[in-house]
């Protein structure tokens, strides 16, 4: 366990960065943006690799991300037009994303820097009080964001919030990973399996029509492992319209509460990933934006050197009344648990 002064915003807030490790994994964690910084596992030959893509210092996180390893809130992915409506009241956020839509809540909790300190040995709780319309959002809100290392080297990632207005809540983690770690190349011979028999077709502004589309005989077919790349430049529509895989995946089992949603094999490194949450919803991005901005070693991440599987709530589920809601009344808690876990396959 440690704790060291990272760096100094521009508007002078101390960043710092803390460390947890164990027998099976390494971790890193930042309090701006409440960040999953670094995950170093050892590989099939016993090298020791850091599967996360993101920056060697403050100034790379602050300046060059796609949301590298943070933390989103209040509403990950997508809101179309930025419009949300909280018992009748309209709230018109301003839109990021192509004029149109907002995307990641505009960056409020991934910008932010958190109070963290550490609970117990292998804990770092990362808290942090939001403002009444801070960031456009209603309601005086506190966020709590820990990440625990487990003995088997799981991350086990705890979200929890109460807000004095009623508010949807949307919470994720945006780590992209490589299995071969940050330098090791495009993922597109990453095996991938995702628990889920549908997903949500999107328009051509990313946000999803309302229905749910079946897997079946589609290149979103990962019910059983399959190569990222063996479908990803297929003529199919939804894939043209996001350049690539950018869907949520509608979870199975989503009554069952916390229980596995994603796998993925990395043959070359010998690693894999687990991917667990009590949530509906796992947007899986595999890194189509990416256009080869300086990251860790001072290497450029290109399209497709990493994947992200962000567990959610349906994308612009507000606005879609047939989504799982994740409405929350003033005063009660909000609270969800996801985890990554990576070893050895
Ligand atoms: C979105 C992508 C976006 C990426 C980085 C993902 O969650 O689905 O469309 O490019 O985040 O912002």
């Amino acid at each position: 366990m440690e704790k060291k002064l990272y760096g100094i915003t521009p508007s002078g807030e101390e960043v710092f960065q803390f460390t947890l490790e164990n027998e099976n994994a390494l971790v890193t964690l930042l309090s701006r943006g409440a960040t999953l910084d670094k995950l170093i596992v050892a590989d099939k030959n016993g090298v020791k690799k850091d599967v996360l893509l993101g920056f060697d210092d403050l100034e790379g996180h602050m300046t060059r991300s796609d949301y590298q390893g943070v933390a989103v809130g209040p509403f990950a992915n997508r809101i179309a037009g930025g419009r949300l409506n909280i018992n009748g009241k309209e709230y018109i956020l301003p839109p990021n994303e192509k004029g149109r839509n907002l995307l990641h809540s505009g960056g409020l909790y991934t910008e932010a820097v958190w109070n963290g300190e550490f609970e117990g040995d292998n804990k770092v709780v990362f808290k942090r009080h939001f403002m009444d319309m801070e960031g456009g959002f209603p309601g005086n809100t506190d966020v709590e964001i820990s990440y625990t290392l487990e003995d088997d080297g799981t991350v086990l990632m705890e979200y929890k919030a109460v807000s004095d207005s009623d508010m949807y809540f949307n919470l994720t983690n945006h780590a992209y990973f490589n299995l071969s770690g940050f330098d090791g190349g495009d993922i597109l011979n990453h095996k991938l399996k995702v628990n889920a028999d549908g997903f949500l077709p999107v328009d051509e502004y990313s946000i999803p029509t309302g229905e749910i589309m079946s897997v079946a005989g589609t290149p979103f077919d990962f019910r059983e492992f399959k190569e990222i790349g063996k479908e990803i430049e297929a003529d199919f529509e939804q894939l043209r319209f996001t350049g690539g895989y950018d869907h949520c995946f509608c979870l199975k089992d989503a009554d069952k509460g916390y229980r596995l949603a994603a796998s993925v094999i990395d043959e070359n490194s010998g690693l894999a990933l687990d991917v667990f949450t009590d949530l509906p919803g796992v947007q899986f991005y595999a890194g189509n934006f990416l256009k080869g901005t300086i990251g860790k070693g001072n290497k450029p991440m290109n399209k497709r050197c990493g994947f992200c599987l962000e567990t959610q709530y349906y994308p612009d589920s507000p606005n879609k009344p047939q989504f799982p809601s994740c409405f929350v009344m003033a005063g009660e808690s909000f609270y969800t648990k996801s985890a990554y876990r990576v070893y050895k396959a």
